[in-house]
């Protein structure tokens, strides 16, 4: 069997798969069974974005909502009728949660009656076989699909059909639907499901749709990725005259909405999230008379969108203004500042800013302030041995970055300056094998060691690894110490005064505090780690103050050669 788990959760963003485990965890504490269903799952299986969750859970879902809304979702609406929550999750993680339920249609578009019914009944409700699936989020069958309409084959054959004849004349809506569907994955109705549609429209079904189908397919319009083909489409068909009567696409502001796509697209491709569903309903009503975009904001459900749509301008003044401000004088401060705006408000302010200078702030933050991380010397910071290991690394990178677009380091030598201070020690050469033979032998040998006067960077620890066979033999290790430190010393001086010069530099540098890092860090802390510590247990620590003193002579030249 296939595993769909794991194809859910390489398809979800990790906030989409937070937003998964979290609701499926609720479910589980109120006892409930619970499937990812409609949409979702097509996308899964597609391979297309997934726009949002749908989930369905065996019992009255609006049981969730506090538990919801303690872990984070934003609940933006109640359907009572059908027992739903439409709420967003943290990442902007629009979602869904039904009671499952069984429908029967009375009158065309009207309401239809419903009870509560098992994730199959839920599923025979479903406009579309590729949208009635579910996959079981439960203890014991998670994982499992249910496809009674076999709707992963019409996504193979890329197919939309209706799951009975009676499909658009109970709900009209699902006619919108269609179109959108086949518009959006340039896919084709199924044979019957297009005589069935044609037949639709002949009968003028679409007169049937309630008000409250048509707030929410218009709402739809506005999360699609490509809602101007999606739009043209629909006009094409005759629907979005039946979404608004004054509404076609000459009232789109259709050049501005493209531009906007594509800086969604460039704030995707940097990681931002953007939601920019109000800012397209924005551009596509922005030519209708102020009483139509009203009219249209009272006709959709969700009002937390509508609310999010009508707070834009604000939101971009607000941003505009602080992009004016003297903490933006500065590009490190405007990127600051652009980084912790509302990637809603950078979107709408991108597209309807004036001011010249914050235009050019704007530009800037997508392409050359951006565009200069890639002059990070990544290499050489390796060779440093600053890598992501180090704890200050990310703020370190930051930084740099900083005083790059400020133009405060022009070159690669001021780079390198302002990166060597932060540079850690190198770490201890790993310890000699244990000696495996008798003790006479390895006294011997140490003693031999230590007259050679050879590098003292390996054996400082072997000391401590051999003490507690080497008991007897403190004479020796004694001295194995003592001829050590010496090298030791030297080994680990020259790091230390090269540092300091170079904290020095870096104390001239234009940042202030990067001076004082400099100067804390490698030069006092890490070589007394290196040189001191191995043998600090030991009395010859305190004895032998002495190697400090050859130290300065050496490296005093070598900052030297590096400064020319
Ligand atoms: N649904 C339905 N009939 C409708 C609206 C919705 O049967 N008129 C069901 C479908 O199973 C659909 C699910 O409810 O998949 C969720 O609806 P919605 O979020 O509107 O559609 P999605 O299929 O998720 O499509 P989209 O990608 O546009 O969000």
């Amino acid at each position: 069997m296939a595993d769909y788990i794991y194809t859910m959760e390489t398809r979800l963003t990790p906030d989409q798969l937070k937003a998964v485990t979290l609701v499926q965890d609720i479910a589980r504490a109120h006892g409930m069974n619970l499937y990812l269903t409609g949409g979702a799952i097509r996308d899964i299986l597609t391979g297309f974005p997934i726009r949002d969750l749908d989930f369905t859970v065996q019992g009255n879902a609006l049981k969730l909502q506090k538990d919801l809304e303690k872990a984070g979702a934003k609940v933006d609406s109640v359907d009572e009728h059908f027992r739903s929550l439409h709420f967003v999750l943290p990442g902007n993680v629009r979602a869904e949660l039904s009671m499952a339920r069984a429908e029967t249609y009375d009158k065309p578009g009207k309401p239809p009656q419903i009870e509560p019914a098992t994730i199959n009944e839920d599923l025979r409700r479903r406009d579309f076989t590729i949208n009635a699936m579910a996959l079981s989020l439960n203890e014991g069958s998670r994982g499992l699909l249910a496809d009674p309409f076999n709707g992963s084959a019409d996504i193979e054959t890329k197919v939309v059909r209706i799951l009975h004849n009676y499909a658009f004349l109970e709900e009209p809506s699902r006619l919108i639907r269609a179109t959108r569907f086949c518009s959006r994955f340039h896919w084709e109705l199924e044979e019957r499901t297009k005589a069935r549609f044609e037949a639709a429209k002949e009968g003028n079904y679409i007169e049937y749709i309630s008000r409250a189908a048509i707030g929410y397919e218009i709402e739809q319009v506005a999360h699609e990725e490509d809602p101007l083909n999606i739009v043209r489409a629909l006009e094409k068909e005759g629907w979005l005259k039946i979404l608004h009567p004054h509404w076609s696409t000459a009232k789109i502001d259709t050049a501005e909405l493209q531009e906007m796509m594509k800086t969604r697209q460039q704030m995707y491709d940097i990681g931002m999230t953007v939601d920019a569903a109000p800012a397209v309903m924005y551009l596509m009503t922005s030519k209708l008379a102020d009483k139509d975009t009203l009219e249209i904001q009272r006709l959709i459900p969700h009002k937390e969108f509508v609310a999010a749509w009508k707070r834009l301008e604000d939101e971009a003044k607000d941003l505009a203004k602080q992009l004016q401000s003297k903490e933006s004088n500065q590009p490190s401060g405007a990127w600051k500042i652009l980084t912790e705006s509302k990637p809603e408000a950078l979107l709408f302010l991108d597209m309807t800013v004036r001011n010249k200078s914050v235009e050019e702030k704007i530009k800037s933050f997508f392409g050359k302030w951006r565009q200069m991380k890639e002059k990070l010397p990544f290499i050489e910071m390796a060779e440093l041995l600053i890598t992501p290991q180090i704890p200050e690394y990310a703020k370190l990178v930051h930084e740099l970055h900083m005083q790059l677009i400020d133009g405060k380091l022009r070159n690669h030598t001021e780079i390198m300056k302002f990166l060597k201070p932060f540079a850690p020690p190198p770490p201890p050469p790993p310890p000699p094998p244990p000696a495996k033979r008798g003790k006479g032998a390895k006294a011997a040998e140490a003693a031999a060691k230590a007259k050679k006067g050879k590098e003292a960077v390996a054996p400082p620890p072997q000391p401590a690894k051999v003490e507690p066979e080497a008991v007897k033999k403190k004479e020796v290790a004694k001295k194995v110490e003592k001829a050590e430190k010496k090298p030791a010393a030297k080994a680990a001086a020259p790091a230390h005064p090269a540092h300091k010069a170079e904290a020095k530099h870096a104390a001239k540098a234009p940042v202030k505090h990067e001076g004082k890092a400099a100067a804390k860090k490698p030069v006092a802390k890490a070589p007394a780690k290196k040189a001191a510590p191995k043998p600090a247990p030991k009395k010859p620590v305190t004895k032998k103050p002495a190697p400090k003193k050859p130290a300065p002579k050496k490296p005093a030249a070598k900052p030297a050669k590096k400064k020319k």
